[in-house]
């Protein structure tokens, strides 16, 4: 039976980058979900694994690079998350040569792993985006608004 993960707006962390990279780690996780079945060759699916494994590293990179900017307290907590997180997407990739355990080790790895992460842990970063965005209108209150305005046409 197919699998798909379903994004909910509830996920959102608050910035709207990082939220758009979370939505496209699953929408690449679909179209793979969309294909594993075991009439599919493996070989066929893998182009797609490593396209999911680069852009949850291109993620990962910027995600650390927002939290070093707003000087997150647990970073270096995070960061090793996210290396255990590749590390075991590396795993399921070198071992998975059966699509049936490569369906249930990817279901997995994005439910335990990447949703739980992002539910568990970039979420305290949501309350880091909220005081910095609160210090920013405070700061300057005219160039938040005019942003705002552009931000609508
Ligand atoms: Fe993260």
């Amino acid at each position: 039976m197919a699998k798909s993960l379903e994004w909910n707006d509830e996920y959102c962390i608050g910035d709207d980058v990082i939220d758009e990279e979370h939505r496209n780690l699953f929408i690449l996780a679909n179209t793979i979900f969309q294909i594993l079945n075991p009439e599919e060759e493996i070989d066929k699916i893998r182009p797609l694994l490593y396209k999911l494994y680069d852009y949850m590293k291109y993620h990962f990179d910027h995600e650390e690079a927002f939290m070093a900017k707003i000087k997150f307290q647990e970073f270096v907590f995070h960061k090793i998350r996210h290396s255990e997180i590749i590390d075991e997407m590396n795993t399921i990739m070198k071992s998975s040569h059966q699509i049936s355990v490569l369906s249930e080790k990817l279901t997995e790895m994005m439910l335990k792993w990447v949703l739980k992460h992002i539910l568990e842990e970039d979420f305290k970063m949501k309350s880091a985006i909220k005081i910095l965005q609160q210090h920013r209108e405070q700061l300057n209150p005219a160039a938040v608004l005019i942003e705002k305005t552009i931000q609508t046409f």
